[in-house]
């Protein structure tokens, strides 16, 4: 493969905080500017993204796909039907035919080792959509909703309830980047990866699991949660009900964070399970809120990877 035509986004900490920093800030501008009703800026003309999809979404599809047409682009859907991503042909197969065609290729795929063989082959930027090790583009856009909510990351207090998981990592991945606390609240066999964990504390910020919702919580400026079985383990999931059932978010763990603290969710959500149908509803969670940010965090991502902002 020749040389990447831009950067890849595969981890946050691929990037400086002063990146960071400006991919989230190039995200709230033009997020003002569509809020505004001014659809005039069109940097991705021309240009065309492939999205290669192994597993379901709602969010990252449409997101991805509406914020790239909305500043000029065009993407094309790759369903788990289609291409058929690791059964078909082989990976840097793949990687070289579609970065031949497509200026940015976004990809969901099960082993974390998959995309970083698709960007090892691709000479057009691999922006991670979510794999079973990591989110980046979900907590990019948290991060922004903090910044909208909180007013800062810095200095913040946030805790994950439940599963060590893909979520989590990203977050640990954030604060290698950013000075702010991760308290991942799991149960004992479900912690998250100790190297993810260790990235954070050797970083700029600080992470330590906790076997204790209730100590856990206190004080949390976020209480952030995630569905207990993820996709591909959803054979787990009657187990993991039995596993997690101290680590639901409901209305007691709310009131012992603190009247400061913001309810955050990656969504989809499972309503009386990993948390509860008040919760999700009440003026603290801002779920919807990071849902749409998605899209202008993605749209601050691929403006800087592809080179345009
Ligand atoms: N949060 C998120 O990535 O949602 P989807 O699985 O619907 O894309
Ligand atoms: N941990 C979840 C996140 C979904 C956006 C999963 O991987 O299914």
């Amino acid at each position: 493969a020749g040389p990447v035509k831009g950067h890849h986004f595969l981890h946050i900490d691929d990037f400086s905080r002063d990146e960071l920093w400006a991919m989230l800030q190039t995200g709230l501008k033009v997020k003002k500017q569509l809020k505004e009703g001014d659809e005039s800026y069109k940097p991705f003309a021309g240009k065309t993204m492939a999205m290669i999809f192994t597993k379901p979404s709602m969010r990252t599809r449409v997101s991805f796909e509406t914020g790239f047409f909305r500043l000029g682009g065009h993407a094309i859907y790759l369903g788990p039907d289609t291409i058929e991503f690791g059964k078909r042909e082989a990976t840097k197969d793949i990687a070289r035919v579609i970065s031949s065609y497509n200026d940015v290729i976004m990809a969901r795929l099960f082993g974390h080792q998959d995309i970083l063989e698709l960007a090892e082959f691709s000479q057009s930027p691999v922006v991670n959509g979510l794999t079973d090790y990591n989110h980046p583009c979900q907590i990019m856009a948290d991060a922004l909703t903090m910044l909208e909510v909180v007013g800062r990351i810095d200095n913040t207090k946030v805790v994950y309830v439940g599963d060590g998981n893909n979520i989590t990592h990203s977050w640990l991945r954030l604060a290698a980047r950013f000075p702010f606390e991760v308290v991942c609240a799991c149960p004992e066999g479900y912690e998250p990866d100790a190297a993810t964990l260790a990235l954070a504390n050797a970083g700029a910020g600080s992470a330590r699991v906790s076997h204790d919702i209730m100590e856990a919580v206190k004080g949390a400026d976020v209480i952030y949660t995630d569905v207990w079985a993820s996709m591909g383990q959803k054979a787990e999931a009657a187990e993991r009900r039995r596993v997690f059932e101290q680590f639901q978010v409901n209305e007691q763990v709310m009131a012992q964070a603190g009247e400061q603290a913001t309810f955050m969710h990656c969504l989809p959500a499972e309503r009386g399970t990993e948390t509860i149908d008040e919760v999700v509803e009440a003026p603290y969670s801002v779920v919807f809120q990071e849902a749409e940010n998605r899209m202008h965090a993605q749209n601050g991502i691929l403006l800087h990877c592809l080179g345009l902002a």
